[in-house]
């Protein structure tokens, strides 16, 4: 895999002392998950997700130049600073580290900067949402803010294309995920050979005509339990090696992903809820039939499923569930019926929910840089 376009050598940071950038970038939700990977965040099967909106996180980095002698090789560690809703977090400063090391040989002048993050969320952070998709876009997205600038100094023109390419394959070292979330409003990451252009190492933008049954979609996010993950997605991925249905598993998303791009271009609703209903179940048969074995749901998300499926089957609405690695639920649905369903959300499910709380979202159109704010 050539990574050679990515590197960005020669940038001069002399006249760049201290500046910041923000950037707001939101979650996605997979509709055929990513679940197993090589070393360093290479997927074992391609995924597809709607990029959301609702839930986003909103990040600064205030770059401040180094001394002359502090210039020459250095640990990152000394160098980052990271705060989250206005206090400072020792405990997310080892991964951002790490991401920062990956990237390091892509983004050379990043070491010539001391740098501040300033992060938070629109969801609350004990929700249960990761935020590491819309976290790890959201630096990605700001750091080429920083090198679009470096670039214009030499007049060199950073190209849109080339922006979101590279902040989707930055964001991937940092998460994944994360990779999924720089544009809008269905992306693919992981190579297939259905979806032209697609790649392993970044996201791609759906490059077929989204069906008007998916305009304006809606995900209406049940937040069962706000805990703590039991299982970190770094430890999930690394179960499915070894996994006994692992190789059956990536080649049945591959399969799914030509399935769901067909629908996503024909509308076709129900076929939509059978793949997406039976992804969901699949990621969580996949960690209860790994070694050490986890349920991540809890009752109500079953009780929230069985739900569901009653309401379907009595109103014959196209409404369906899908679930992350946790308990939450996240329910999508299209515009046309939004009222009906919003009804039986708050009159029905509502009471599964930890604290009755819940987030209306909805598909969204990626990452954007916003005036900054420091
Ligand atoms: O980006 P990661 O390493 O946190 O993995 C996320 C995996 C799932 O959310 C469970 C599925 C997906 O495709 O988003």
């Amino acid at each position: 895999m050539n990574t050679n376009e990515f590197i960005s050598e020669n940038l001069d940071t002399s006249n760049l002392k201290t500046v910041s950038f923000t950037s707001k970038a939101p979650s996605n939700i997979a509709l055929v998950k990513y679940w197993g990977k090589e070393k360093v965040q290479i997927p074992k099967n391609t995924s597809i997700s709607f990029t959301l909106n609702a839930c986003f996180t909103l990040t600064t980095l205030k770059f401040t130049k180094n001394s002359e002698e502090d210039v020459l090789p250095k640990h990152f560690y000394k160098n980052v600073e990271v705060f989250f809703e206005g206090k400072k977090k020792e405990d997310f400063k080892p991964k951002i580290i790490t991401f920062l090391e990956r990237i390091e040989k892509f983004c050379p002048y990043l070491k010539q900067y001391k740098i501040e993050i300033n992060s938070r969320n629109s969801f609350p952070h004990s929700s249960g949402i990761a935020s590491s998709a819309s976290g790890f876009a959201a630096i990605a997205h700001c750091i080429m803010q920083l090198e679009k600038e470096l670039s214009q100094i030499l007049n060199i023109k950073l190209n849109d294309e080339l922006f979101v390419k590279k902040a989707s394959f930055l964001a991937r070292l940092g998460s994944g995920s994360a990779s999924r979330s720089l544009e809008g409003e269905v992306v693919v990451w992981g190579s297939h050979d259905k979806i032209n252009g697609s790649s392993d190492l970044f996201g791609v933008k759906f490059p077929f005509k989204l069906h008007e049954n998916f305009k304006n979609y809606h995900d209406t996010i049940l937040l069962v339990d706000k805990g703590e993950k039991q299982v970190s997605s770094t430890v999930g991925h690394n179960l499915m090696n070894n996994h006994p249905f692992a190789e059956q598993r990536f080649v049945q998303a591959n399969e799914n992903i030509n399935k769901i791009s067909k629908i996503l271009q024909n509308g076709n609703l129900e076929q939509f809820i059978n793949i997406v209903e039976s992804e969901a179940l699949i990621l969580h048969a996949m960690m209860m039939t790994s070694n050490p074995y986890f349920i991540l749901m809890k009752p109500n998300t079953l009780k929230i499923i069985n739900e569901i499926w009653r309401f379907r089957k009595e109103t014959k609405l196209p409404i369906c569930f899908t679930l992350d690695a946790g308990a939450n639920v996240h329910i999508l649905f299209p515009e046309k019926d939004r009222k009906t369903i919003n009804d039986f959300i708050t009159n029905e499910l509502i009471q599964y929910c930890q604290n009755k709380a819940y987030i209306c979202d909805r598909i969204g159109f990626g990452a954007n840089a916003i005036r900054s704010i420091l």
